[in-house]
């Protein structure tokens, strides 16, 4: 332990675990639609080139980028990624050989995916690529980086096309899978129907819903951390644990987004995926085995067995909020209602704190609380496991004031690692033993980048190897998405028929609103302060 209280663990031999066969993705083509957008500059292209440097793309990759824009041809298409590239920070400088590489497996074709005809010049480049492959090797990965507007006719098209046909069995080559991007869908409804939708043209083995929280290493270790341990499952229950707290906090407003983000606000945004993704997989029971049925089974029957928020218990267990114009880093930035393509009447929240039960054996009557915001303090999300206090205390009144309950927590970002603080002594033979000792608390800290070295992958980098793979544990089911948006659905719809007449709001840079302190007060309990 450190002089600052910090035990820091080591890795041993500090290196990357070696490549299996099994990790190696097939052959395959991946197609992306909406190759030009955002997403696909600033996530998948740098994924693709993280994973070629690792050696864990197959020798025989390619990328097809289709998008609306003809002036752009294959020249340009490498172009536009080269500095997408270039101005990526999850790539750590771009290397000349293996760029040349990629770029020699990058095109591009123009086509208007929301009518039947452009799948004929995508088909077209499809075969110019697979020529001279046998068959078997012909894997093609359709990633749907599109706006959910145009979601609908893109899958009916793809499918009629013929270009990814529905394969009966997960063995079958060559393979055709196809990756949804979020949101999915609006409202439990609405995700019914699209489900419906896709699974009457894909097969659910041939579907990946992307939820890129589950790419995240901490998330993932979240599993790892209850169930390759003996020593928390034991306390992981509603006698040992006080509460748990989901933190979700950016310090970004919305950017470019405000035409999205008016239809999504925060619930939608990242409730209905990525916290509840965080809640089921620390609810969850441990899984018959670590396969992707059986860990998504038991994260439904968590998700299912939330207590359901009602008209009646909407007000009393959730806080909406805007943030006003403030500064953040030390730069002034403007409030939600000034940004652009959002209404000045607006009462999108931007902020939300949730307080939820989980009404099962393991769970009855601990709360977990919820919160998520944009241009919040800092950038930080977390799970803190809240451990009850210790039912008698000897050591002196005093003490009990000073005292910091237990707390498990989860860093998914940044500094992903693990932290659990207790309370020590504080040094000092004069009052040693008698009902007047001090004592402080400490923090036992696990680093990952002090343990291993900076190699948590990004998630998007996990996401796809998993699809090249066949590998499917990370990403949602249908099923799954469904119990989440009926958690929300009620919450959303309350809200949006129910607006304020004046809108809760928060300062830019601040934890939030008044009203979520409020919120847990009641039940003696105050948000951490996150640390970052
Ligand atoms: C996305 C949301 O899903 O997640 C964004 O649409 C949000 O609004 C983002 O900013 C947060 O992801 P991350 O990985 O930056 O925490």
């Amino acid at each position: 332990m450190s002089a600052d209280g910090k035990v820091v663990s080591a890795r041993p031999s500090g290196e990357l675990p070696t490549v299996t066969a099994h990790e190696r993705a097939d052959p395959c083509t991946m197609v992306i639609f909406g190759a030009l957008g955002d997403l696909s500059r600033r996530k998948l292209l740098p994924a693709i080139y993280q994973l070629m440097k690792e050696h864990l793309v197959d020798e025989r990759f390619a990328l097809l980028g289709v998008g609306r824009d003809d002036t752009v041809n294959d020249a340009a298409f490498r172009d536009h990624m080269r500095k997408a590239l270039g101005e990526s920070d999850e790539v750590n400088g771009v290397d000349d050989e293996l760029w040349q590489r990629l770029c020699d497996r990058l095109f591009f074709v123009s086509a208007d995916l929301t009518s039947p005809d452009g799948y004929a010049a995508v088909g077209a480049r499809l075969n110019e690529i697979e020529s001279g492959r046998p068959r078997e090797e012909c894997n093609r990965l359709f990633y749907l980086a599109v706006p959910p507007s145009v979601f609908e006719p893109i899958v009916r098209n793809l499918s009629k096309s013929g270009l990814a046909p529905r394969t009966r069995t997960t063995d079958e080559r060559p393979w055709m899978r196809v990756v949804i991007e979020k949101p999915f869908g609006r409202s439990l409804e609405n995700a019914q129907q699209l489900n419906d939708l896709v699974l009457g043209l894909f097969a659910e083995h041939q579907t990946y819903r992307i939820d890129h929280y589950l790419g995240k290493e901490t998330v993932q270790n979240v599993l790892v951390l209850r169930f390759a341990n003996s020593i928390f499952e034991p306390l992981w229950n509603r006698q040992s644990i006080h509460h748990v707290q989901i933190t979700a906090a950016e310090t970004v407003g919305v950017e470019e987004r405000g035409k999205y983000y008016e239809e999504a606000g925060v619930v939608r945004d990242m409730f209905q995926n990525h916290l509840l993704q965080l809640l089921s997989l620390t609810a969850m029971e441990p899984p018959a085995q670590m396969s992707a049925n059986a860990v998504r089974d038991e994260k439904v029957k968590v998700l299912r067995s939330i207590r359901w928020l009602t008209p009646e218990s909407i007000p009393d267990n959730t806080v909406r909020a805007q943030y006003t114009a403030g500064s953040t880093g030390g730069k002034a930035t403007p409030g939600y209602v000034q940004e652009k393509d959002v209404s000045p009447e607006s009462t999108v929240p931007t902020f939300a704190a949730v307080r939820l039960f989980i009404d099962n054996w393991r769970w009855n009557g601990v709360p977990f609380y919820l919160r998520s915001g944009k241009r919040l303090k800092n950038r930080v999300s977390e799970i803190a496991v809240q451990f009850r206090a210790p039912p008698h205390l000897m050591f002196g009144h005093q003490t009990r004031e000073a005292m910091r309950p237990n707390t498990l927590v989860m860093r998914v970002q940044p500094n992903e690692g693990v932290s659990l603080n207790f309370e020590v002594k504080v040094p000092g033979a004069a009052v040693a033993l008698t009902s007047n000792i001090e004592i402080a608390p400490v923090d036992m800290e696990f680093n990952y980048a002090e343990a291993f070295g900076e190699v948590t992958a990004p998630a998007y980098e996990t996401l796809l190897l998993d699809v090249m793979i066949g590998e499917a544990t990370l990403f949602t089911r249908s099923d799954e998405v469904e119990a989440a948006w009926r958690v929300v659905d009620p919450l959303i719809r309350y809200w949006e028929t129910n607006k304020p007449k004046r809108m809760p709001t928060y300062a830019a840079g601040s934890w939030g609103p008044r009203e979520a302190d409020e919120l847990i007060e009641e039940d003696g309990v105050e948000w951490r302060e996150p640390s970052t």
